[in-house]
């Protein structure tokens, strides 16, 4: 390295690793001994199998490890290995499902059950390659289901890890490219230890969440690749990593109408491809009607008569792209619809799978909230 960068860069007299590749390489020792002292007790790490791994890095990358504990307690107890998986009732696995959104990871992991039942025996594979070839499963879980249940030497790059690394080697490159990810993959796969790799990453998310946090101030005094971090050395811990803004979410207005005849609500199933696919929903209109507006759709779009009509309340969800903000309105009427099916109140919670977005109108007609 030319004299005059490394003295604008490091301390003069500092021994401390320059390369991003020798960088990384000492970040193993101290990232392991800190893990095996420091790992938290999560229900997946109890025992971790490829499947049990499988499922709780599916529901990871929908939701936070606290609220996804309860979700996977249950998944693997109704449904505790591929061959029950494969074999369940896809209504049953979007209930169990149901609240942690983006249903088509969900739909995904049956397809892949299915498929590993075929062509792998009901073996969960452990070669890369193979696990890639899953529906729903990209180099991330692959490699997390590939280090962490079979032990084999494959990093798992999410953002979480972008942001650890963005930070050790002070890399400006937008973290929402994709060759950011390709680039740490690569990277990780050259200086990851041989030994322990499933603990290696699983130390590296176990950073990215309790100490290296993507919001607020990173725990540099707990970390324990602090004097390694270049971020922390320049004081730019803060400024990185560096993402460009995603493009705005699309907003949508709508009306929904909890039709209810004899205690019971009229709900149908969305079409099979598309948001929320296969799931139930309660009938809607776009754009916000006031109550007298309501009324008219009604008259128009329902029929029956309208024996009480009553604001259920405002409710805003946010998908991905998209942003629902809906106002609702109960209508006590004489029939169901045509078009649209009967459901008593235990079977809105309990049998039918409704989106998260609905789950404030259910409690509204369940009573309970
Ligand atoms: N985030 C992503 N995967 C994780 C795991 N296996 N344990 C804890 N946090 C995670």
């Amino acid at each position: 390295m030319n004299d005059l960068y490394k003295e604008q860069t490091e301390d003069e007299g500092d021994d401390r690793p320059t390369d991003p590749q020798e960088r990384l390489r000492s970040i193993n020792e101290p990232l392991l001994a800190w893990y095996r002292e420091n790992a938290r007790d999560l229900p997946w790490r109890r025992d971790p199998s490829a499947y049990r791994v499988w499922i709780s890095e599916i529901m990871l990358q929908q939701t936070r490890v606290e609220a996804a504990k309860p979700y996977f307690d249950r998944f693997v107890e109704e449904l505790p290995d591929v061959h029950s998986l494969a074999l369940a009732q896809e209504e049953r696995v979007m209930k169990l499902w149901e609240g942690l959104g983006y249903y088509s990871r969900a739909r995904n992991l049956q397809k892949a059950a299915k498929m590993i039942e075929e062509e792998y025996g009901g073996q969960i594979p452990d070669r890369f390659e193979d696990l890639c070839r899953l529906p729903g499963i990209g180099s991330y879980t692959a490699g997390a289901v590939a280090s962490i249940a079979y032990g084999k030497k494959r990093p798992a790059v999410d953002g979480n890890v972008l942001r650890v690394l963005s930070r050790i080697l002070a890399d400006d490159q937008d973290v929402n490219r994709p060759e950011a990810k390709r680039k740490a993959e690569t990277l990780l796969l050259s200086t990851m230890p041989d030994q322990e790799c499933g603990s290696f990453n699983q130390a590296l998310f176990e950073i990215g969440a309790l100490i290296c946090v993507p919001n607020g101030r990173p725990r540099c005094g707990d970390c324990p690749v602090c004097s390694l971090c270049l971020a922390h050395r320049q004081g730019r811990e803060e400024e990185l990593p560096v993402r460009t803004s995603p493009k705005p979410r699309r907003i949508e207005e709508k009306t929904v109408f909890l039709i209810r005849a004899d205690g019971r609500t009229a709900i149908r199933k969305r079409p099979d491809q598309g948001l929320l696919a296969s799931l139930y929903e309660f009938p809607a209109a776009d754009g916000h009607l006031s109550e007298e507006e309501a009324r008219r759709f009604f008259d128009g779009h329902f029929g029956g008569e309208i024996r009480a009509i009553k604001y259920a309340g405002k409710v805003r969800h946010i998908f991905s792209h998209i942003e629902w903000n809906m106002i609702g309105y109960l209508v006590e009427t004489d029939r169901i619809p045509a078009g649209f099916m009967p459901a008593e109140p235990g079977e809105l919670s309990g049998k039918y799978p409704l989106p998260g977005a609905f789950s404030r109108y259910i409690s509204f007609l369940t009573g309970k909230s």
